[in-house]
């Protein structure tokens, strides 16, 4: 039991455990991982994803996607706009211009209904489901999604995202959890060391929407190909990009198409606790999110305000407004 919506519609939560001393707390609130619980070197377990210790903090109009499914569309599109099929459809606009993260009323904000719990010899998992009717937030077509998270005996967490639609529509869909690998609230993650395998990144405009362009991260604070602090050249000032953004906000192109099997698409070292996160995916885009809005405004489980770079996400996806960018390839979902 995790608390009740203001309506009274009940809200729970499913912990998935190994006996390697993981532990994840998922909630049918937006399908999102409320707690991951990890050891460091020490052995002494720590929580590594920001997030809420009660459904209130999260209800609340400020929450940032702490640990969100996020869709029916992760990222931005233009003006909300975007034309499928000859027809023009209006999203709700949530982020200056643009249309972010599904509209006001996205996945993240809607109760999944929890379909199984399963505990085998070697994972632990759960499938959720949410409906989303033929026009919600303005999509077309009702669209069936499913969110399963299974954790095995090897510390993966495995996310696996379904959809199917009535009728043609645009798809999404991300996790967004916050890391701090030191633990949550425990301070600032630029010491944590990334590596990101990509040679571009779609740049943007001052609205966060790309130009359309591919750009060489050669040369730039956005050449993640050797592993580096994250805070390394987080304060580039020459970089319009990084002011855009008030730090790292972008995609990376880890390739122009999704691939059939997930390959490796980041790894996070934290040179404090020891503790490594390796993230795989099949999506091309891969976006890389410094917390730079956080603003010590919002406290987590242990009593710890989040500040700037207080944690950050690591968006497996199509890449931003690929519905408005014919470069991008296809967002699209048919029946
Ligand atoms: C990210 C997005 C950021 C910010 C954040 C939520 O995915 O790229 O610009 O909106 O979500 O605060």
């Amino acid at each position: 039991d995790f608390g009740k919506m203001p309506d009274g519609t009940e809200v729970q939560a499913v912990t998935l455990r190994n006996d390697r001393g993981v532990m994840v707390r998922v909630i049918t609130y937006g399908a999102r991982v409320q707690e991951v619980v990890t050891p460091d070197r020490n052995g002494h377990g720590a929580d590594i994803a920001l997030g809420f210790a009660s459904l209130q903090g999260y209800l609340g109009r400020s929450d940032p996607y702490f640990g969100a499914t996020v869709g029916r569309f992760a990222n931005r599109i233009a003006r909300g706009r975007f034309t499928l099929d000859g027809h023009t459809y209006q999203l709700p606009i949530n982020d200056g211009p643009n249309s972010l993260h599904g509209g006001t009323m996205g996945f993240d904000r809607r109760v999944w209904t929890l379909l199984t719990v399963k505990q085998g010899p070697s994972f632990a998992s759960v499938r959720l489901r949410y409906v989303s009717p033929d026009g919600d937030q303005g999509y077309p077509g009702a669209l069936t999604a499913t969110a399963t998270y299974t954790l095995d005996d090897h510390d993966r967490l495995h996310i696996d995202y379904r959809a199917t639609t009535t009728a043609p529509t645009i798809v999404n869909l991300s996790n967004h959890t916050y890391w701090n690998l030191s633990g949550e609230g425990s301070g600032s993650v630029t010491h944590e060391r990334l590596m990101i395998p990509a040679a571009e990144f779609t740049p943007v405009d001052a609205t966060l929407i790309p130009t359309g362009a591919f750009s060489p991260v050669a040369g730039t604070p956005f050449d993640f190909r050797q592993p580096k602090a994250i805070g390394r050249d987080i304060r580039d000032g020459r970089s319009q990009q990084l002011l855009f953004g008030r730090g790292y906000d972008i995609n990376w192109v880890i390739s122009r198409h999704a691939v059939a099997v997930p390959r490796l698409v980041a790894r996070v070292v934290d040179p404090r606790s020891g503790r490594v996160l390796e993230l795989a995916s099949n999506q091309p885009g891969l976006h890389f999110y410094s917390g730079n809005f956080l603003d010590g405004s919002l406290v987590g489980p242990a009593g710890h305000t989040y500040r700037q770079g207080g944690g950050f996400a690591l968006e497996p996806q199509v890449f931003p407004d690929t519905p408005n960018q014919p470069a991008f390839g296809s967002a699209i979902l048919r029946p």
